[in-house]
């Protein structure tokens, strides 16, 4: 069995190539023997502070505790909170860990999960800051590459939409170029590319940029689409002028390989056509559940629980 060092997860490099595989070994046990899992978070409490929309990463989250027979406390809407007489984030975050044994939260200011986790008691896991990390969707994305390819390494990753604001492409980048031998084909309008600060930590040889998606298909194993983040633009009518800059929809699927995954984080808006939805390579939905699965392997590992068979 591996122990996590990391008492938090605040970006994918906060854990080992070694320690991620084995959140995802331990999150296929749960797949495989769920019944194992049921009373092992017994008396433990999860806190989901979430200071933005979601519906995937909470629920998930809170679906994870409950069948591991933790309970879960929280806010999914901050206007509810004392954030709105003015508490700070650190302020609420030292109460909340007088409260709970792990916290999952989402803040819509990059850097806010890193504050969260410097004044907290209890671990911290980041289900999302503004437009920088989403490490859970990544981990929930290898679970799904790993489940349904059987391999992390020699891909090559179509990522298309908007690569600038979406920050599960950035965890989900930085984490795939860790296992070996995958490359990337960013594909987005200029607008939105991929920031220098991700591709920096690149090797130039490993990722090219492209804008058009059809030429894009047919060389892929993998095609993750992302939504245009309608919330991070200032300026309303560039995100109109944007907004449906890529459709995927079945004719454009004519090209691509048999085995190519279509993975999407969700929500989707326009960028994925429901024609796809019924084609065997549209694996989204199913990749939310695979979420579920590695959010309860995560807290298993966070709050260093045993389990016999790691
Ligand atoms: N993928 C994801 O983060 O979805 P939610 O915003 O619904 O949590």
């Amino acid at each position: 069995m591996i122990n996590i060092k990391s008492r938090d997860l605040i970006q994918p490099d906060d854990f080992s190539v070694e320690e991620i595989n084995s959140v995802l070994e331990l999150a296929c046990d749960i797949i495989k023997e769920p019944k194992k899992y049921t009373h092992i978070c017994d008396g433990y409490l999860l806190a989901t502070l979430f200071f933005e929309p979601s519906t995937r990463t909470r629920l998930s989250f809170e679906a994870a505790m409950n069948r591991l027979g933790g309970r879960v406390i929280g806010f999914s809407d901050s206007n509810s909170s004392s954030t709105t007489k003015g508490e700070s984030l650190e302020d609420t975050i030292k109460i909340i860990s007088n409260y709970a044994d792990i916290i999952a939260m989402r803040h819509f200011e990059e850097g806010s999960a890193t504050r969260g986790a410097l004044v907290s008691s209890v671990p911290v896991i980041n289900a999302g800051d503004g437009k920088n990390q989403h490490p859970t969707q990544t981990l929930t994305d290898l679970l799904t590459i790993k489940s349904l390819k059987n391999t992390l390494e020699n891909q090559v990753i179509g990522l298309c939409g908007d690569l600038k604001y979406g920050r599960t492409v950035h965890s989900l980048v930085k984490t795939l170029a860790r296992y070996k031998n995958n490359k990337f084909i960013f594909i987005s309008p200029e607008e939105l590319k991929m920031p220098d600060y991700i591709k920096d930590e690149l090797d130039p040889s490993t990722y090219m940029e492209v804008s058009d998606l059809e030429s894009s298909i047919p060389k892929v194993d993998i095609l993750y689409m992302t939504r245009i983040q309608q919330e991070r633009f200032s300026d309303s009518s560039e995100y109109e002028r944007l907004k449906d800059v890529y459709i995927l929809n079945k004719e454009k699927l004519d090209n691509a390989k048999e085995d190519m995954l279509i993975l999407h984080p969700l929500p989707r808006v326009n960028e994925i056509s429901t024609d796809v939805d019924s084609d065997k390579r549209a694996v989204y939905f199913e990749q939310a559940k695979f979420g579920m699965y590695v959010r309860m392997a995560l807290i298993i590992k966070l709050l260093k629980l045993n389990c016999e068979n790691f």
